[in-house]
């Protein structure tokens, strides 16, 4: 008696054929590394974020010696957020052309012009209540006049240098906004890539104690979206789109697998999605303990976004993967 197999029990006969067969591959031309850049007066800082094992806030120069290993394993893109020495309500060493963002996007464009340098346009770094916009009195998010300050801090990375700006605020109408401020100032040819899809989500805490970034009261619920909204995900990607941007993001990516797919076969556009702070920790965490293998969970995370229909990754593991020589 003979069992009959599926064809697919054939096709996964060797080694060899399985590997011609595979439909989705990770490749370092998938990856964009995020790091945290820091203003401050010791140019060697490089302090390790307790909830991101393995991530670091670090000084410009510092950045740069971290890159420096990476590009030389195949790392094409980076994501910077910046770190303010001092914070205020408007946020507004978001747009000091000496501040850390600008200063590292020059230290890294001089040493590698090849590298697309990509900057996270946002305010709550920056402001001292860790809301992503202006608030009013009544502790409101105010999204029209928020839109002003965004313009200014794309056209400072713009003029730092920057190769594509990321606003990943959330105001209505912050694409179009930037568009018009990056046209006026000439740099027509930068791409927004725009954090189109945005939820708010719990896996973001590792980065608000890396980006010092918690909002000190309330929620991002009235700018971020609702997890268990999909359509809506639909419209924020179709009006981005149209005010605009380039290449649209889905954020977090582990568990909005849907939402990357939905985008992929709606829209004519390049589709990035953000594997977030939360995924990366927790991964490691269960990592560390031995609890699974922390390579092939990280490599099977990645592959799951990828085949979702992400054209490109965003993850905190990119540096290390390039650098073992797990993507190539
Ligand atoms: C800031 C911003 C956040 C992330 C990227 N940009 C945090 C937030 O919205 O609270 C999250 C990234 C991560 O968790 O890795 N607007
Ligand atoms: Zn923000």
């Amino acid at each position: 008696m003979h069992t009959k197999f599926f064809r697919g029990r054939r096709l996964r006969s060797s080694p060899a054929l399985r590997d011609m067969m595979r439909e989705t591959r990770l490749a370092a031309a998938d990856l964009i590394m995020p790091y945290f850049v820091c203003e401050t007066d010791d140019a060697a800082f490089r302090r390790e974020i307790g909830s991101m094992p393995g991530q670091f806030q670090l000084a410009p120069a510092a950045l740069k010696k971290q890159v420096a290993g990476a590009v030389d394993t195949g790392l094409r893109s980076v994501l910077l957020f910046g770190l303010p020495k001092s914070k205020d309500s408007q946020g507004s060493e978001a747009w000091n052309a000496d501040g850390a963002v600008q200063q590292a996007v020059r230290m890294l464009k001089d040493e590698w012009p090849e590298l697309l340098v990509i900057t996270d346009v946002c305010l709550c770094e920056y402001t001292s209540h860790g809301h992503c916009g202006l608030l009013s009195a009544e502790g409101e998010v105010l999204n029209d006049p928020t839109l002003e300050l965004l313009a200014r801090v794309a056209v400072s990375h713009a003029q730092a240098g920057a190769d594509m700006v990321a606003p990943s605020d959330m105001m209505d109408g912050r694409v179009k906004t930037l568009r018009t401020a990056l046209d006026r100032e000439g740099f027509y040819q930068l791409p927004i890539m725009s954090y189109a899809v945005k939820y708010a989500s719990a896996y973001y805490g590792p980065f608000r104690e890396a980006a010092d970034s918690a909002p000190k009261a309330g929620d991002r619920k009235s700018y971020q979206m609702d997890p268990g909204n999909a359509r809506e995900g639909l419209r924020e990607a179709a009006a981005d789109l149209a005010e605009g941007a380039d290449i649209l993001m889905v954020k977090p990516a582990g568990s909005y697998g849907d939402m990357i797919r939905l985008l992929a076969d709606n829209f004519d556009v390049p589709v990035a999605a953000y594997q977030v702070s939360g995924e990366y920790s927790m991964i490691k965490a269960a990592g560390q303990r031995g609890w699974i293998h922390e390579e092939a969970v990280i490599l099977e995370s990645l592959i799951g976004i990828k085949r979702a229909g992400a054209d490109l990754i965003l993850s905190y593991f990119a540096e290390e993967l390039l650098k073992k020589g797990l993507v190539r």
